[in-house]
């Protein structure tokens, strides 16, 4: 393919709403955009970045999820930062670095909405955590943990998908609030490093079949769980059901497990557990919490100045061509951070 023109990853005739497979992408070329393509209050993006993230495969399904929906033909969409190559809008001008909603395409053109940020003005090595820390996950975790989780100092938090970008901030918020937290992960490797990362007690599900993860959890949160983040869903998640706090919290921020899996085990169900702990349960998608955006990444920005919170842990991918094998290595544990590709 000629570098001259642009690449852009589209979404293959006969969606799959199964398991994901390569033959659900094609890369397409076309030609590079001109300023006279762009419309007013519209700039061109040449993309330095993109995060490979699970909420992809959710825009791929034939039904609406939580996440907007991918048409046939229309460019796969994901969190990115660019450099404004042409702008015909004053809040962005040439030269400049936003961070927001992007096609997977090396140039593309953008409107106002899709921008979430303007962060030229961020230190350079501040870029990649508005894909992590500082960028959508983090904004996930804050505004979750804050707006539904109602933490408080002594309780017990219990995170699944631990290793993952959102668990990462929100255990350094809870332990910064002053909770007991605890984590689900799937190995001891993944456990040792997360012990920096605000979990006082980390448990390896991938150890033990479900009565034993049961017991586990329990041993692991001796007090009960007050609050459960949930990244996983799926049969750890049923573990888990058991072991709830009166009043206690279930936020479901996502199933990573569950997304690529088009078995119909249904599990355990939730209703007398709901009941007898008089449970609140709260779904969110942090994309329709955009009111909150601003407080967020100021109190975001102000921790991670401080040193309150660390950085998310990258996978760099090198190679546009790479992006939808980078999807499906997703949904199989083979990364341990957010895989971001270079474009
Ligand atoms: N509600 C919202 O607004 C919102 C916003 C952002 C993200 N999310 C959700 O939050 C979760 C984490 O997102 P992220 O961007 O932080 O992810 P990420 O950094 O890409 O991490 C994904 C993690 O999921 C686990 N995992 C991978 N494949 C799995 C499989 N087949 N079965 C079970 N677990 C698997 C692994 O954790 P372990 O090895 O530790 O198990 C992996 O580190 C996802 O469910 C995502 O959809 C929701």
């Amino acid at each position: 393919m000629s570098s001259s023109k642009s690449k852009t990853w589209v979404l293959a005739e006969g969606k799959d709403v199964g398991e994901l497979t390569l033959n659900n992408f094609k890369l397409e070329e076309r030609e590079i955009p001109k300023e006279d393509n762009l419309k007013n209050g519209e700039i061109l993006i040449k993309l330095e970045r993109t995060a490979i993230e699970p909420f992809i495969k959710e825009t791929m399904k034939n039904t609406k999820g939580f996440a907007p929906v991918t048409k046939p033909g229309d460019p796969i969409q994901g969190f990115g930062i660019g450099q404004v190559i042409e702008s015909k809008n004053s809040k962005y001008p040439k030269g400049n670095v936003v961070w927001g909603f992007f096609p997977w395409s090396t140039y593309a053109i953008i409107q106002e909405q899709s921008v979430w940020s303007d962060i030229t003005n961020y230190p350079k090595e501040y870029r990649s955590d508005f894909l992590t820390n500082l960028g959508m996950p983090g904004m996930a975790g804050y505004i979750g943990l804050m707006k539904y989780g109602n933490p408080k100092p002594g309780e017990t938090i219990l995170i699944s998908s631990a290793s993952s970008t959102v668990a990462s901030v929100v255990a350094q918020i809870a332990k910064l609030k002053g909770l007991n937290v605890v984590g689900l992960t799937s190995s001891d490797e993944r456990i040792r490093e997360l012990k920096n990362l605000g979990f006082d007690a980390l448990v390896n599900y991938k150890k033990y079949d479900l009565n034993g993860l049961s017991r586990a959890i329990k041993d692991a949160t001796p007090k009960g769980i007050d609050i459960y983040w949930d990244n996983v869903g799926g049969d750890v998640s049923d573990s888990v059901l058991p072991h709830f706090n009166d009043q206690g919290r279930f936020i479901i921020c996502g199933a990573m497990s569950m997304y690529n899996d088009p078995s119909t085990n249904k599990g355990e169900r939730i209703y007398l557990h709901a009941l007898d702990k008089q449970l609140n349960l709260k779904g969110f998608v942090v994309l329709y919490e955009t009111a909150h955006f601003s407080e967020t990444l100021k109190q975001l920005v102000e921790w991670k100045k401080a040193g309150k919170i660390k950085s998310g842990r990258i996978q760099e991918i090198n190679g546009f061509e790479n992006a939808p094998q980078a999807l499906l290595d997703l949904f199989h544990h083979k990364f341990f951070g957010k895989p971001v590709m270079i474009v």
